[in-house]
């Protein structure tokens, strides 16, 4: 039965949301110099938003992408430490990521759902084509695929959209002895509700890292605050010496 035991080494799932980004220079959404800060989600981040003013939300993930794609944005040792765990823990591990940026896959992590969509591809609204797409999209772009003019979006889930890999992500989480989350201030369902599915399951132990207590916090057993790129290391550290004992 897979799941959480005394000891060993059970699959674990890892949350991550933007905060493991933000040492690798990507800005996070709801700190005091987050984006939404700086632009209102009605206007850049919905379905309407895109249908009333396709311009300006292509800028807004234009301006996004170009800076995930400058040199000096690299996976940092949170990122590196998650994909050490996925290659060296005996039980699997799944990372389920709120980012839409492709610093996980840098990193050598595999084993990767990215829920909220990735901004280095792009989706195409006249078929079903999504491909990889780092550079601008424009509203004269037309689709690879089909040719349609003025069809092409970001491949990014918007407030309103239904999250993508819910089903594995599900599966993962019915399966899991430990779930991890790491830099997500539990704001925004269905990710903040996972550490609630965990523990009613009853099998699984639930950590938050994190730079300080998210919405969620109470609902975690243990936590350990500051930078992911301190506590996200010296926990894997901690799972790969001490197996699950180190959640405890
Ligand atoms: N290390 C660890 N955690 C950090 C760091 C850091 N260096 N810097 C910030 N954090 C934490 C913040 O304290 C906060 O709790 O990361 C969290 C970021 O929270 P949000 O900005 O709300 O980002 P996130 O939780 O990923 O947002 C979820 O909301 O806007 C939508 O689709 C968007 O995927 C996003 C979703």
């Amino acid at each position: 039965m897979p799941g959480a035991s005394s000891g060993g080494h059970p699959p674990i799932v890892v949350l991550t949301g933007a905060g493991i980004s933000r040492e690798s220079g990507l800005a996070t959404f709801r700190d005091p110099d987050g984006i939404w800060a700086r632009f209102r989600i009605e206007d850049v981040a919905t379905p309407e938003a895109y249908a009333r003013d396709p311009e300006r939300v292509l800028a807004f993930y234009n301006a996004r992408r170009r800076g995930m794609t400058a040199d000096d944005v690299r996976p940092n040792a949170a990122h590196l430490a998650l994909a050490r765990l996925e290659a060296e823990w005996p039980g699997g591990v799944t990372v389920v990521t709120q980012n839409i940026d492709d610093l996980h896959e840098r990193a050598g992590s595999r084993n990767l759902i990215h829920m909220h969509g990735e901004l280095l591809k792009a989706r195409c609204t006249s078929c079903p084509d999504v491909r990889p797409w780092r550079n601008d999209i424009r509203v004269d772009h037309a689709c690879p695929a089909c040719g349609a003019l003025g069809a092409l979006r970001p491949h990014v889930v918007w407030f309103g959209e239904i999250p993508l890999g819910l089903d594995a992500i599900d599966t993962a989480l019915g399966a899991c002895g430990l779930f991890v989350s790491i830099g997500t201030s539990g704001n925004v369902y269905p990710a903040a509700g996972f550490v609630r599915q965990v523990r009613m399951l009853g099998r699984a132990r639930a950590v938050e890292l994190n730079l300080e207590p998210s919405e969620g916090a109470t609902l975690f057993e243990r936590a350990r605050y500051g930078p992911a790129s301190e506590t996200v290391p010296a926990f894997v550290d901690d799972l790969l010496a001490r197996g699950l004992a180190a959640a405890g």
